[in-house]
């Protein structure tokens, strides 16, 4: 057989080819994608709800939104790294350490609060299980009245300053190991 009697058998095949290649990447890419997205992380306590009042309006948005809440944070630390009881506990953490945790602090009471925001952190058991002999309700009373003045210094009004305080209380049990 001559080559020039072959090349249009050959154009064909390589043309089936090539399509029962591109069908069966297309196919197979959903499965590739979820294969390589990030596992479901498993949420900490900030699942309690205590989003919304009796108007519908979220907490979130009653505290001013993202920007609002990290300024509550920024001040929450500055004061806990500064307590005389609890700053013990934050001294020796590297500075990305502490972005780390200011991230994670305004993820979780975003979230919490009923905002955009997705906490991706460790549960509260697992970050704080074994921390100095074990934190006490004192160490535990002192972080959340840091976290009071924060919220008194931004402005933030009874009703709301309650549910942010009553999230916090909330974390208690899985944090405190020597009540
Ligand atoms: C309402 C109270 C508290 C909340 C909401 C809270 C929240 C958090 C969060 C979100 C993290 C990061 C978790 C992670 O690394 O994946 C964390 C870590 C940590 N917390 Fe707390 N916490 C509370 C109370 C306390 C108390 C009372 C202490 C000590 C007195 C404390 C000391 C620490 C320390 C040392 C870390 C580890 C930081 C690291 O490993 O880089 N926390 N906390």
């Amino acid at each position: 057989m001559k080559i020039k009697n072959l090349f249009p058998k050959v154009f064909w095949l390589t043309l089936v080819c090539i399509t029962i290649m591109v069908v069966t990447i297309f196919k197979l890419s959903p499965s590739l994608a979820r294969s390589t997205s990030t596992p479901p992380v498993e949420l900490s306590a900030a699942r309690v709800t205590i989003a919304h009042n009796s108007a519908g309006s979220s907490l979130y948005k009653r505290l001013g939104g993202y920007n609002a809440i990290a300024a509550v944070i920024d001040d929450s630390a500055k004061n806990i790294f500064a307590d005389p009881l609890i700053g013990k506990y934050f001294i020796g953490l590297s500075t990305n350490s502490k972005q780390r945790l200011r991230e994670l602090l305004i993820a979780q009471f975003c979230q919490a609060a009923g905002g955009p925001c997705i906490y991706t952190g460790r549960t509260m058991k697992l970050s704080h299980s074994g921390i100095g002999r074990g934190l006490t309700n004192g160490e535990f009373y002192a972080f959340v009245n840091d976290i009071a003045l924060a919220l008194d210094k931004n402005g933030v009004k009874q009703p709301e300053k309650n549910q942010v305080l009553g999230f916090a209380n909330s974390l208690r049990d899985q944090i405190v190991e020597k009540p």
